[in-house]
């Protein structure tokens, strides 16, 4: 499609004799569309062409060239330039790509980049918790962006399956296994086991000598310790596939902390070359105040062979090693940003190449809170993620029963609404900002919320269906669409691979979600102001064709947040 912003940089170059490139990076998309299309400030360049910005303004205006077919009409307001689109042009160019690309917004931008992302990566005896529904729902969103664009994306469940607490588990496990029937909520189950043991090894060292023992015996491979860690290993995972599952989510890597045990080595050995690997209090540890960070990284402990940073490490440098990757980013709450602004740190001095440090990135986002109430205190103090999906779909379906009592394949279409509801939610504002699990906010038809993005297409499915076939892009007359409500929706759609771009450059997949209820909105005014099924063809034709791409690109840039589309509700 023509890149009407570009278009205006090289005009204005002409005049002014400065790079297009930088011009392009003043230019500012207003948010109304009212006051033109996009605006260009004079401010900045009062100082170099000393002049004022409102003469700068005026003789850009006088002496600009600028291709009527592309931009319309300028206009001078202040010491600001406001360029308004063709109508025509732009809504042609959209017709014409939505017709002819079946992936629309799909680039290849990032050929032959690796991404590696990291993400969902729940502990193995542990409860996966609502922040990892977060994790799981942010990584995944990213993932398939980013392949859109042409990346190469690697995605990896780093599961917490290692460390000194599986010697406990081994012993805990030992002493009370057999009061426990593992094949029902075995996580529940493993944890109440563990809070046991810890309890004895506070009382009494022996026991915590036991722990000690069994996971040295795990570390060096004794077949019992192993077995059992296998087990704990397996129920859980099984666990956290019913809630993958119902997510919809995938791994091209299951490859947790141990696997990285027997790589710690290499870490260590190439820290303590580097001369910056210090004694502390019985730990080796690499000291970060140079860097500003006042708490120094611990590399090991020595009752214990290797931790959580140090695994970490070991990652870094297989995964550079392994997938030569150009970005590898981190999706766990804001929680463990010391933890890698320390790994990153310390990264540095592994011997890799620039490009792998630069590319470290850790993608925080904020916490998630239940509503205090029934659903933060059932089952003592943590909810169960796939209780908390069920209840969400369960509510789902009540509201359809309610709304659409004829409805085919209600169940299916419950478990599209409530999924898409929960991930839209967990996408719904900037990933760093606190949340709230309210399932009736989320599920609101009308709000913000996924179910409008559901609702909205399946009005647009509905429209297509009573006409019987798209029109054919011959018989459309694009004048038809220049009216305001038409245009609002056709810029917006313009800007769609835009967005796109937008959410890979700040990993913020609610960019993309926040398009996605504007073009909605977009298309419920068109629709309340603009009658489609008409009998003028003309117009009939033209509206059917919008109504159509607006369901295209709800579909796809839902679908990249993980959200599935009904074709009825
Ligand atoms: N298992 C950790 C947790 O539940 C998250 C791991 C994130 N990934 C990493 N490479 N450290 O908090």
């Amino acid at each position: 499609m023509i890149d009407f912003k570009n278009e205006i940089s090289k005009a204005i170059e002409k005049v002014i004799n400065i790079d297009s490139k930088t011009l392009n990076t003043y230019i500012e998309v207003p948010k109304d569309f009212e006051n033109g299309d996009y605006a260009f400030p004079c401010f900045k360049l009062a100082k170099e062409l000393k002049k004022s910005p409102q003469i700068i303004a005026g003789e850009i205006q006088e002496k600009i060239e600028l291709d009527k077919k592309n931009i319309e009409k300028i206009e001078v307001v202040g010491g600001y330039i406001n360029f308004y689109i063709n109508k025509e042009t732009i809504a042609k160019e959209v017709i014409d790509e939505i017709s002819s690309n079946e992936n629309y917004g799909h680039s290849n931008v990032g050929k032959n980049k690796n991404i590696v992302i990291d993400y969902s990566s729940p502990n193995i005896a542990k409860p996966f918790h609502i922040g990892h529904l977060k994790t799981t729902v942010i990584g995944g969103a990213l993932y398939n962006i980013y392949k859109y664009l042409g990346y190469n994306v690697i995605g990896v469940n780093h599961l917490g399956d290692y460390g000194t607490q599986f010697g406990k588990l081994i012993e805990g496990y030992k002493l009370f296994g057999n009061e426990y029937d593992l094949t029902e909520n075995p996580i529940d189950k493993l944890a109440d086991i563990y809070k046991r043991i810890n309890e004895l090894c506070s009382e009494d060292e022996k026991v915590l000598e036991n722990c000690r023992e069994d996971f040295k015996l795990l570390e060096h491979g004794d077949e019992y310790c192993t077995k059992l860690w296998k087990k704990f290993n397996d129920l859980s995972i099984g666990e956290f596939q019913k809630i993958y599952d119902l997510l919809g989510s995938k791994f091209d890597f299951w490859l947790g902390e141990s696997f990285y045990a027997d790589k710690t080595d290499e870490v260590i050995k190439i820290l303590e070359n580097t001369g910056k690997l210090q004694e502390s209090e019985g730990a080796k540890i690499v000291d970060l105040s140079s860097s500003g960070i006042d708490t120094p990284c611990i590399i090991y402990k020595s009752n214990e062979s290797t931790i959580y940073a140090t695994r970490d490490l070991a990652a870094i440098l297989y995964r550079a090693r392994t997938y030569d990757f150009d970005k590898c980013i981190y999706v766990t709450s804001y929680e463990q940003n010391l933890h890698f602004r320390q790994i990153f740190e310390v990264a540095k001095l592994l011997g890799l190449d620039e490009k792998y440090t630069n590319g470290l990135e850790h993608v925080a986002y904020g916490m998630v809170r239940l509503p205090s109430g029934k659903m933060s205190t059932r089952q003592g103090n943590f909810v169960k993620i796939e209780d908390l999906l069920n209840d969400t779909i369960k509510e789902a379906k009540k509201i359809i029963e309610d709304k659409n009592p004829n409805l085919e394949d209600k169940e299916n279409v419950a478990k599209i609404v409530g999924i898409g509801a929960v991930i839209f939610n967990n996408l719904a504002t900037s990933r760093i900002k606190d949340e709230i699990f309210d399932i009736d906010a989320m599920l609101n038809f009308q709000g913000e919320t996924g179910p409008y993005l559901q609702y909205t297409y399946v009005r647009t499915k509905s429209v297509i269906e009573k006409v019987s076939s798209i029109p054919k892009i011959e018989d459309i007359n694009i004048e038809v669409l220049t009216d305001k409500y038409s245009q609002n929706i056709i810029k917006l759609i313009y800007k769609f691979e835009d967005i796109l771009n937008q959410v890979i450059d700040k990993n913020e997949p609610s960019i993309l979600s926040r398009y996605l209820i504007d073009l909605a909105k977009a298309y419920s005014l068109f629709y309340n102001e603009n009658k489609i099924i008409v009998d003028d063809e003309n117009i009939k034709n033209a509206r059917v064709f919008l109504t159509y791409a607006v369901g295209k690109v709800l579909k796809i840039g839902c679908n990249l947040l993980g959200i599935n589309m009904p074709n009825k509700m």
